[in-house]
């Protein structure tokens, strides 16, 4: 019998603007009537566009609050739109970097994450519609700006009220809509993410340096922060490399994320800080809740920067199959990420690409083959092999470096800064701000910088002098398609290569969110084991001093510190 197809009239709802990471909102407002369907219907018609009818799409989430609900309605709503196949991972779980590599592996379309990546959860939290394009990785601007052109004109949309799939059912569902068939492909949500893995990495190497013999191994803890990554992690560490399961942390993934922010930095995750300082561990990693961020520690919760994380696994690429088969094709960071793995391209004579802030920038530069590794500050490390960062990807690499040279974490580091100097970093995020003054203190800040008057200009703060060489707003023109993505940050850039950096954070869902970035380099050995507040000390004084920033929002500390 044909499932009947219902077309409900709608309204537009304000606001409905996707950004980098996709619609991101509390759960309240995505509870509204129709805002949800609304968005799915401009996500479908916008985004999936000319090729909706027969199309294959991916869908699956991190198993956030409301999840259930969402997928459920997208499988109604696909049907209706003549959608041909969805690939659903089993009760609407996928990693952020499974639903890349299903996209990309089953070649389909597109795919739909439904995650508000390291935000918290739960019927107070927030949660998230995301598309990613046919290439596996993030909609583009144009795709976005599309999608948003539709919400804001959006009459109906249509539905399938009476199908119902069953998402808990492993195997193939097929129903018959308006004279076609409309299968749901419910997936196995590791399966496949760790076959490739398998392929990219040498999971024997990586077993017999963690899991070999009392004295010899190196002892692992996961903390998977009750995201999506709890049964990857179980898969990959337990079931294939021999870790006991002590070693797995909140590793059931929780609609509420167990009420925390499931974000993998210092703060955030501190229990995983705290059981390594226990000194049990000699490397530790935390994923968040889509499981594309990732967390690295050594003996006695030693951390590593992320820009420091992507820099070492640049300097040891060679050591993973995947690059020792398809070769290394140049490195990327974000604007605000230390210039640390700069220093490694050069050396190696390979380029090196500085982007925006925002996964999507890499996509182009990899389809292109010009790049294979890249980083952000902000615990996203990745590689060519799918088109998102990856969290397991990158406690994988370094697994593998450690396996291949048997050092430490911290060895690894202090050698690579023997090697190269160390880029000091911090960053400062002050959450939830009123918009108006945050506002306010970039506009005093973009005119700041468009002073030509600020070159040469001497700052100081203690003992230390800074003298400014450059100073803007970062413009981007991507190598690939010329498009130009304007004021994409603050940037006061130092003689000494010290660099102040503001944004505004793009994927906030209330108020406004200031991120104050502060780098600095050293090439004398006798500091590389300082602490980056303390070196770092004199560049944020000035750089708080610079934008007013405790005078505007009232804000004398901030949320979080990296
Ligand atoms: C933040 C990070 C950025 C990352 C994005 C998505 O964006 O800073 O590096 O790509 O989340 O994970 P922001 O909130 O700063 O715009
Ligand atoms: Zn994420």
């Amino acid at each position: 019998m044909s499932i009947t197809v219902k077309t409900v009239p709608t309204k537009p709802f304000d606001g409905q603007k996707p950004g980098t990471s996709g619609l991101r909102k509390s759960v309240k407002v995505y509870q509204q009537p129709s805002y949800t369907e609304n968005f799915i219907q401009a996500t479908l018609s916008a985004a999936v566009g000319a090729s909706l009818k027969g199309s294959t799409l991916v869908v699956g989430g991190d198993g956030r609050y409301f999840g259930k609900e969402a997928t459920d309605l997208i499988i109604k709503m696909c049907a209706a739109n003549g959608v041909s196949k969805l690939l659903i991972g089993q009760n609407g779980i996928f990693s952020t970097p499974a639903v890349s590599c299903i996209i990309r592996k089953y070649k389909t379309n597109g795919g739909i994450i439904l995650t508000a990546s390291h935000n918290p959860g739960g019927p107070d939290g927030d949660f998230g519609i995301k598309y990613n394009i046919s290439n596996g990785g993030p909609a583009p601007e144009s795709v976005t700006d599309a999608i948003f052109k539709y919400t804001t004109t959006i009459k109906e949309y249509l539905i399938c009220p009476d199908l119902k799939a069953d998402i808990s059912k492993l195997g193939t569902q097929t129903f018959k809509v308006g004279g076609n068939t409309f299968t749901v492909e419910i997936m196995d949500p590791v399966a496949d993410y760790v076959a490739y893995m398998k392929e990219i990495f040498n999971f024997s190497s990586i077993k017999s340096h963690v899991s070999g013999p009392d004295g010899q191994r190196l002892n692992i803890l996961i903390n998977s922060m009750h995201g999506v990554m709890g049964p990857y992690a179980k898969k990959v560490f337990v079931e294939e490399l021999g870790c006991p399961a002590s070693s797995m942390v909140n590793a059931v993934p929780l609609p509420d994320f167990g009420g925390h922010h499931p974000d993998p930095n210092l703060t955030y995750a501190a229990d995983l800080v705290n059981d390594l300082k226990k000194g049990h561990h000699g490397f530790g990693a935390a994923f968040d809740g889509d499981g594309d961020r990732n967390m690295i520690l050594g003996h006695n919760a030693f951390f590593v920067t992320p820009n420091d994380s992507l820099a070492v696994i640049a300097n040891n690429l060679e050591c993973i199959p995947y690059f020792q088969k398809n070769g290394v094709k140049g490195y990327a960071r974000s604007m605000p990420t230390a210039g640390a793995v700069d220093r490694v391209a050069k050396a190696k004579g390979m380029e090196c690409f500085e982007v925006p802030t925002g996964w999507k920038f890499f996509g182009n530069l990899m389809d292109a083959g010009r790049l294979s590794l890249c980083g952000e500050e902000s615990f996203g490390t990745g590689s060519n092999h799918i088109r998102e960062k990856d969290g397991l990807w990158a406690v994988l690499a370094w697994l593998s470096i450690l396996a291949h040279t048997k050092k430490s974490v911290e060895q690894t580091l202090v050698d690579h800064w023997k090697q190269y100097g160390r880029n000091f970093f911090t960053r400062y995020d002050y959450e939830n701000c009123d918009s108006s003054p945050a506002n306010k203190m970039m506009s005093d800040l973009n005119s700041l910088v468009a002073d030509p008057s600020l070159v040469g200009k001497v700052y100081s703060s203690g003992n230390k002098s800074y003298k400014v060489a450059k100073a803007d707003n970062f413009n981007y023109t991507d190598p690939i398609d010329k498009s130009v993505s304007k004021n994409q940050g603050i940037r006061i850039i130092f003689d000494d290569d010290s660099r102040i950096i503001f944004r505004l954070s793009g994927t906030g869902s209330s108020g406004a969110t200031i991120r104050l970035y502060i780098e600095g380099y050293e090439s004398d050995e006798s500091k590389y084991l300082m602490s980056a507040q303390d070196v770092l000390k004199p560049l944020i004084d000035i750089a708080l001093k610079i934008s007013h920033l405790v005078e505007l929002t009232g804000r004398t500390a901030p949320t979080v510190i990296t």
